[in-house]
């Protein structure tokens, strides 16, 4: 009987800044965890690193930034036109700032997963974004904290949980140690997993 091995999907990622996150899918790609290709990576920031890991992996990069183009709006609308073509299964979010429109969700409803960096819906919403999270969780005193891979909703940081995996916040613990455990002991390996469920 014919086995019906499931067609490669096709993945754009949406970066703002060290690209760690999407290095992980591109690693994951590689070694067979995630049965996807990248067809494209957008960075809504011209310097952003992982343009450059980007490159170093032969993938296609587009640069959209809000000053060029002026509003949410303008910029999702570029966004489209690039997506359109490529036949994108899944737009990934990984260490995206940018806003994404309802336009844009409205095109790709249920197809657009983030990574966000504490235990939603604790921690999420307008301003809750890098080291804020992190700040956020010391300051009120958490014993735990981790991240959540969702669905993009109309809402910030409010759609469909996916996955989500914890660690223990320890007294030592800053902002800056909480989220470079979090980022490389959970982040990376939850976005993977998810994403190799997701596309199987
Ligand atoms: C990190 O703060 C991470 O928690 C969040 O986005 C930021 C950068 O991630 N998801 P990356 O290294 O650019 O993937």
């Amino acid at each position: 009987m014919q086995t019906k091995t499931s067609q490669v999907k096709n993945l754009a990622i949406l970066i703002s800044g060290s690209g760690s996150n999407m290095q992980a899918i591109i690693d994951a790609i590689e070694n067979g965890a995630i049965n996807a290709k990248i067809s494209v990576v957008i960075s809504s920031n011209d310097i952003a690193f992982g343009l450059q890991r980007a490159k170093n992996h032969n993938i296609k990069t587009h640069i959209t930034s809000l000053k060029e183009f002026g509003s949410a709006q303008a910029r999702d609308k570029k966004i489209l036109e690039i997506l359109k073509p490529l036949n994108i299964d899944y737009v990934i979010l990984a260490g995206y700032l940018g806003i994404i429109t309802s336009e844009f969700i409205a095109q790709y409803k249920d197809k657009i997963i983030n990574i966000h960096p504490s235990l939603l819906p604790k921690f999420g919403g307008s301003g809750m974004h890098g080291q804020n999270v992190h700040k956020a969780v010391i300051a009120a005193g958490e014993k735990v904290s981790g991240a959540t891979v969702h669905l993009v909703d109309d809402g910030i940081d409010t759609g469909r949980i996916l996955a989500q995996d914890s660690l223990d916040i320890l007294p030592t613990d800053t902002p800056e140690s909480l989220a470079k455990r979090i980022l490389d002991n959970i982040e990376h390996k939850l976005l993977v997993k998810t994403l190799g469920e997701v596309c199987r």
